[in-house]
């Protein structure tokens, strides 16, 4: 192999190395939330990642919503959830640090409160404010 040929070669593999290194440290959480709550309801969500805004979203009535961010060691997922005509409800929708879910939430806002999906089941975690 002659000296051009063979720094190619290397060149190459070096690129091909950064694509793996580079798509293997990107990793996703995705949080969803559903309305459970009944006919005619929405819900009306606000959520902040680490302090940063990630903006609002509406779910109708048997509708899913997904909040989707990068995986750090640390991440947090702070949210309002608001229903006509009641108080809202502050709550952590993720922790990193926590025991809950990992790379993989759900959420279900049902009238007798608000249930995650934890190991397999729901469980109940919020009542709703008065
Ligand atoms: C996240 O979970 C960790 C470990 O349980 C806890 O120490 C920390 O206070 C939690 N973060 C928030 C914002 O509650
Ligand atoms: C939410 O909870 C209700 C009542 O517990 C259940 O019937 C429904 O299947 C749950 N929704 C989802 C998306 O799992």
């Amino acid at each position: 192999m002659d000296l051009t040929l063979l720094r190619k070669f290397q060149a190459f593999i070096l690129i091909i190395l950064n694509i793996c290194l580079c798509a293997s440290a990107v990793a996703y959480v995705h949080v969803h939330m559903t309305n459970d709550l009944g006919h005619d309801t929405i819900i009306y969500l606000h959520c902040l990642r680490d302090a940063k805004e990630m903006g609002h979203q509406q779910i109708p009535y048997k509708w899913t919503c997904q909040w989707k961010f990068e995986q750090t060691l640390s991440s947090t997922l702070l949210c309002d959830a608001n229903l006509q005509g009641a108080k809202e409800l502050r709550f952590l929708a993720f922790n990193e640090s926590g025991e809950s879910c990992r790379s993989s939430c759900g959420w279900n806002f049902t009238q007798h409160g608000v249930f995650q999906y934890d190991k397999g089941e729901w469980k109940f975690r919020y009542n709703w404010p008065h």
